[in-house]
């Protein structure tokens, strides 16, 4: 199953098999080695700085220089690379160290069907421990050039977008550790809202049907998540880097959570606008880099201990960990072979769901008068749900094409405009 799993998606393969792989040590009951637990965690930390150096580098930062008003057809890393060189150049750099890693790791880029249930396969080589050693300066440097880059942005020039874009109280979800720390691969479940309360803590996976619902609508083929005890759509919460930052009462490494204070200090405390994911996105890159820095210098990740063996010993389990865009969760069921007779898969884009609907909302309250679109508005709706970094492979059945289609209906249904892309 982990290696079916991972093949959902070519963005996020490693959360998918992460996730899969958890429910299968379950399946198995075994307990997996300290080696496995780090290398796991190593591939997970490359595997959330390249997918958030994608969503940074190439899909977001064109907006943020190029303008929300510039030609589309420029609005791509091609067009960044004209304008911004040495930015472009050093984005797609960071993006290849987070995939190298994981192709160190895994022996491939993508589709690594290197962790499984038990463990992971094999150890880390020493000439791949020195590669990342090597290579770890250099994305440190890059990191903190976009996160001075952003905060001056934010600084100068993108007040409207903090306050339209996603710009509403939720609730927050993420894993955190025994310590109340920023977690990405274990933990617990804790809930926050957005006066940084902590609604409920220390859930347990096992028992996600007991506080998530699963909602559909017939005009959407993504689910709609929501807490349960607020009910739907109510129980709005979001998930991924800026929920990540906002559930932790810290991070546990040193620059992150000097950034992470600069954030809450400029936020004035809980980071409620979803524009925010794109610095939560830095400051966890940042995390990344020294939790990579921390455990490359750990012998255990050159061990070869580390696979557990087992048979199947449960029939029904739940495995979780937090894919870059946010907790994912794999549910199976099995019979007494172990053959899959029943999953259910709860995606990180579909949590984010409600969210990014308020927010496009959000938007177009703000800019539409009367029956006109008025000329960038597509940009900006795309740009609301980009700060979200959707993976619609991953949590969607659409097939082919995704054209951006804009209805304008009035309260009494009629359509009063509507534009396409
Ligand atoms: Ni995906």
């Amino acid at each position: 199953m982990a290696g079916i799993t991972a093949r959902i998606c070519g963005i996020c393969p490693v959360s998918h098999l992460l996730a899969s792989a958890k429910t299968g040590d379950k399946i198995l009951a075994v307990k997996i080695p300290p080696a496995a637990d780090k290398l796991r965690r190593m591939m997970n930390l490359a595997q959330i700085t390249q997918s958030h150096a994608l969503s940074f580098f190439h899909l977001s930062s064109p907006d943020f220089l190029l303008g929300w008003d510039s030609d589309p057809a420029k609005r791509n890393v091609f067009g960044l690379i004209e304008a911004n060189p040495d930015l472009a150049r050093a984005g797609i750099r960071l993006r290849q160290f987070g995939q190298t890693v994981i192709e160190k790791l895994g022996t491939r880029k993508i589709h690594a069907a290197w962790i499984v249930p038990g463990g992971v396969r094999s150890p880390l080589s020493e000439a791949g421990r020195q590669w990342i050693v090597e290579r770890l300066p250099e994305s440190f440097e890059t990191v903190q050039l976009a996160l001075g880059l952003f905060k001056h942005l934010l600084d100068e020039q993108f007040q409207a977008e903090m306050n339209i874009f996603g710009e509403f109280p939720t609730l927050y979800m993420g894993l955190v550790n025994g310590n109340g720390e920023w977690e990405h691969y274990d933990g617990s479940l804790r809930f926050t809202d957005s006066q940084g309360n902590i609604v409920v803590d220390g859930l347990n996976e096992d028992d996600y049907h007991r506080f998530l619902g699963e909602a559909v609508e017939p005009w959407s083929y993504l689910k709609f998540p929501y807490y349960q005890p607020l009910g739907y759509p109510d129980g709005i919460y979001r998930v991924g880097p800026l929920a990540r930052l906002n559930v932790c009462d810290r991070i546990g490494t040193e620059g992150a959570d000097r950034e992470l204070q600069e954030l809450r200090d400029r936020a004035g405390g809980v980071a409620t606008s979803s524009f925010l994911y794109h610095y939560a996105r830095l400051i966890e890159i940042l995390a990344c880099l020294e939790k990579i820095q921390e455990l490359v210098d750990d012998p255990d990740v050159l061990s070869p201990r580390c696979r557990a063996q087992g048979g199947v010993n449960q029939l029904n389990a739940v495995g979780v960990s937090e894919a870059p865009r946010g907790t994912l969760f794999h549910h199976y069921q099995v019979d007494e072979n172990g053959l899959l007779e029943k999953v259910n898969l709860i995606i990180a884009t579909g949590q984010n769901n409600l969210a990014m609907n308020k927010t496009v909302a959000q938007i177009a309250k703000h800019y539409i008068h009367g029956s006109e679109i008025p000329e960038g508005l597509l940009n900006r709706v795309e740009a609301g749900i980009r700060c979200y970094d959707p993976c619609l492979s991953c949590s969607t059945h659409a097939a082919g094409q995704m054209p951006l289609h804009l209805q304008l209906v009035a309260a009494d249904g009629r359509l009063l405009n509507e534009v396409y892309r």
